[in-house]
């Protein structure tokens, strides 16, 4: 089965193929560029690169690869609605030149799944956790295709918050990476206070208030490594007593990492010891696929046409779905 994936929810336009559960091919753009003068991503602008990008990219692909596919996958939400229209446009266009069938894709299963470029299916009950810049979720992964959210955070997403601290550290938009890099010549660490809430909720916007009032202390920019330790221990350790308590509730047997922090060094080896402890096993996407892209939105269609799941041309998109 060839699966043709598109994604268009936020500000990476990609489109990638899936022949019978492997990657074939895969694109992408990223409109970092254009957004990082406006500090984070103006939704209007996305859907205009979207516009620009998917034709584009969707001849890359075709030059690439010339076998018939047999479905589209197109994230359908969550998402910005003018991204994801353009997305699911361009899969219907697709869909019905081709004659071939489409399925809408959650683009927080699809983070999920990309554990399936490669890795194998997890063990059940697995558990999920999707860190990026729009979401912190936990889901419980107890079958196939069976998810159900069980912690969320009621306000800022951990890339939100390491984004928007950024942006006061003179760090241009999206600002993980550089904030991971400056820790690693950190000499200490500025200590920062830790989520105190009961139960698998979360809310990170205290943190975020906290973070500000000790950065508004520093005098010297040789001080910043120090912060960002402080900034990101502070996130990962709050994240990282959820899943413990998780862990220890539903008898879990694995755990599965996504979205774009999960490309974190410091949250990644957390997560592992957490593994080890409770003698789990861990599958974390290697960076590129930990970021947006279309190859886990092919991987998702992939798996849901298996499980006979499939939609019409009066498909619509979801701005705010929940998996
Ligand atoms: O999943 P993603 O590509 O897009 C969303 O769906 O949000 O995630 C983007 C987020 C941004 O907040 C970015 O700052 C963060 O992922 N990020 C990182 C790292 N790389 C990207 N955060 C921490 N450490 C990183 N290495
Ligand atoms: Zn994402």
């Amino acid at each position: 089965m060839i699966v043709l994936g598109i994604e268009t929810s936020c500000d990476d336009t990609g489109i990638a193929v899936v022949k019978d559960g492997s990657l074939i091919c895969e694109v992408r753009s990223t409109q970092e560029e254009v957004h990082k003068k406006f500090g984070g991503v103006v939704p209007e602008v996305a859907s205009r690169e979207h516009f620009k990008t998917l034709l584009p990219l969707y001849e890359i692909i075709k030059e690439k690869f010339s076998e018939k596919i047999d479905v589209v996958a197109v994230t359908v939400g969550p998402g910005l609605p003018g991204s994801l229209s353009l997305g699911l446009c361009f899969a219907k266009t697709i869909a019905l030149c081709e004659n071939v069938k489409i399925v809408g894709v959650n683009h927080l299963e699809a983070h999920l799944l990309a554990c399936l470029l490669e890795y194998r299916y997890p063990k059940f009950p697995t558990l999920g956790v999707i860190v990026s810049g729009g979401h912190t979720e936990i889901i419980l992964w107890s079958g196939w295709g069976v998810y159900e959210r069980i912690g969320w955070t009621v306000d800022d997403a951990i890339g939100e918050v390491i984004d928007k601290i950024g942006r006061e550290m003179g760090i241009s938009y999206p600002a993980g990476s550089e904030i991971e890099r400056l820790s690693q010549s950190a000499k200490g660490e500025i200590k920062i206070s830790r989520l105190k809430m009961e139960g698998y909720m979360m809310s990170f916007s205290g943190i975020k208030t906290a973070a500000l009032r000790e950065f508004r202390k520093i005098s010297s920019k040789e001080d910043y490594p120090s912060f960002a330790l402080g900034l990101q221990n502070s996130l990962f350790s709050s994240l990282s007593t959820k899943i413990e308590k998780v862990i220890e509730d539903y008898q879990i047997k694995e755990i599965v990492l996504g979205g774009g922090v999960a490309a974190n060094g410091i949250l990644r080896n957390k997560v592992e010891e957490i593994c080890k402890k409770y003698g789990l096993g861990m599958m974390v996407p290697s960076p590129k696929f930990c970021a947006d892209n279309a190859a886990m939105v092919a991987i998702c269609g992939y798996d849901k046409t298996l499980r006979g799941i499939s939609d019409d041309l009066s498909l619509d998109y979801r701005p705010d779905w929940k998996i």
